[in-house]
């Protein structure tokens, strides 16, 4: 019996793919009212795709007969009895927006230029940055327990569902539960499970026990407002602060968390500081990343500016007109400057010969950084240990290390005396950030030998045997350069973090 599972694969048989939608979209630019004139001559061939994107992006009803022939062997049925779509006469018309996102289905609510009404209070986002950006940030290591808080659309759930034996999503918005619950469905997940509730509240026999948390909260820092979804009624950065001071309890020893996020300093250099309050003393590791920080008003005017441009260019004015009132907040609750960052959090119970919980925070552009960069968080966390465990650099050289496996030695090289001659040898993460270091002939080699077999101790001694130089220096002078390698994560111990 066909399922709403068959409904991934007959929409992608009807040609109804990202390229699809790009066009339509293409068409509807930025800070306009799209014109649907427009957008009913490019969908006017009546092929299966323009069905689908009528009827799952432009929020129109089609005829049935249309809808019936792109449904087959599906059909309508299934889908309204779900209240995915609606009958309007010999029309039907869907509930919400029903797009592809790589190898998913996502359910969201319409965007505005599609209904010509603003978005409502419960209004479900869709696959924004924001999501994917946290989405490339979660390490996708195999765990039991995940929990996706403040799930939305449901897009972190399904990715941790490929990993995790078994997922729980909580929201406050009950429709957007509702569209999660149909994109579980259209993606034929059996290990995700919804529950609805603020914060933690729907898991709390789960305290404890997670071993992932992954969270793109409502974060917008504005005046308190009524969409849940973007920051609704907390005060500043207060979700975040409550969120981070909660996340640790809710771990198993080993688990990690993942949250992307604003959060205010009153200096742009005081970033780290009232974030690291929230965290500190808890029992976790962190590794904080502030990826940007703006100043208040370059923040206020880019939200602004984003949330009016699905609507209308005097959506956009009207908007604008409102960044002082933004102002008039942020000076009320001591906002000098915002940052966005990445967080991510381990659980570790510091015992006896082992380091106390750190934090590590650091600033690093968003564009020096390459997805997928989960595991390179998992490879902090061990390599900090190691680092704060060591009485001395030289301590590190007992350990058998290896280069991280998304090293890569680039060189530049120009002819000379008809040869190529290296001018410059750098080794890059091509995974996570770049963490970007000049290396030169002896160094990399080093780094090539690291075989994660044999202490790096041993192979440096060797080495120095064969180029007839004295171990103990060698040792010493390789040891701060290993200590480096450790803490730019290029290197880390066999058998992975
Ligand atoms: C920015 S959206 C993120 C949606 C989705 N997880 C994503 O990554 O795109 C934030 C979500 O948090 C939910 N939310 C807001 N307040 C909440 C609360 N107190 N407890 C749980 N979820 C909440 C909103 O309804 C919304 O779905």
């Amino acid at each position: 019996m066909a399922t709403l599972s068959d409904l991934r694969g007959i929409l992608a048989d009807s040609g109804y793919q990202r390229d699809a939608i790009s066009a339509i979209g293409a068409a509807t630019p930025l800070g306009r009212t799209v014109d649907p004139a427009r957008l009913e001559e490019i969908t006017s061939a009546p092929t299966r795709a323009n069905t689908a994107a009528r009827l799952f992006y432009m929020a129109r009803a089609v005829p049935r007969a249309d809808a019936e022939a792109l449904l087959a062997p599906l059909g309508c049925a299934p889908l309204i009895g779900a209240g995915l779509l609606h009958e309007d006469g010999d029309r039907v018309r869907a509930e919400c927006a029903v797009l592809p996102v790589n190898d998913l289905l996502i359910a969201r609510d319409f965007e505005s230029w599609a209904t010509g009404r603003p978005m409502g209070t419960d209004y479900v986002l869709g696959v924004g940055l924001a999501t994917r950006m946290l989405a490339e940030f979660t390490p996708r290591d195999s765990r039991n327990l995940a929990l996706d808080l403040g799930t939305g659309q449901g897009y972190q759930a399904l990715l941790a569902g490929a990993h995790a034996g078994r997922v729980i999503g909580t929201d406050i918005n009950r429709r957007a539960l509702r569209l999660c619950g149909w994109a579980v469905a259209m993606n034929g997940k059996s290990n995700i499970e919804l529950r609805e509730g603020s914060f933690f509240e729907p898991v709390q026999d789960e305290r404890g026990r997670f071993d992932l948390i992954v969270s793109n909260p409502p974060f917008v820092i504005a005046p308190p407002h009524d969409m849940a979804a973007i920051g609704g009624r907390w005060e500043g950065d207060r979700f975040v602060e409550q969120l981070l001071r909660d996340i640790p309890e809710h771990l198993a020893e080993g688990g990690v968390a993942a949250v992307l996020c604003n959060w205010h300093h009153p200096t742009p250099e005081a970033w780290p500081g009232r974030i690291s309050a929230w965290i500190e003393g808890r029992g976790v590791d962190a590794w904080i990343v502030q990826l940007k920080h703006d100043d208040p008003r370059t923040y206020a005017t880019n939200w602004l500016r984003e949330s009016a441009s699905v609507e209308s260019e005097a959506a956009m004015i009207a908007a604008e007109a409102k960044v002082d009132s933004w102002l008039e907040y942020y000076r009320r609750i001591g906002v000098g400057a915002i940052s966005l960052g990445i967080v991510r959090l381990r659980r570790r119970t510091a015992g006896p010969g082992g380091p106390a919980n750190f934090i590590r925070a650091e600033s690093i552009p968003m564009d020096k950084h390459t997805a997928p960069g989960g595991a390179q968080a998992l490879r902090v966390f061990d390599n900090e240990v190691m680092l704060r465990t060591a009485r001395t650099p030289a301590d590190l050289l007992g350990h058998a290390l290896r280069l991280s496996p998304d090293a890569e030695l680039h060189q530049r090289l120009r002819p000379a005396k008809g040869a190529w001659a290296p001018q410059a040898s750098v080794l890059r993460e091509m995974k996570g950030f770049e963490f970007p270091i000049g290396l030169d002939g002896l160094t990399s080699a080093v780094l090539a030998r690291l075989d994660g077999a044999r202490p790096v101790r041993v192979i440096v001694q060797e080495m120095a045997g064969a180029m007839k130089a004295d171990p103990e220096v060698a040792l010493s002078q390789t040891a701060p350069f290993i200590e480096k390698m450790l803490r730019t994560l290029h290197l880390e111990r066999a058998g992975g973090p």
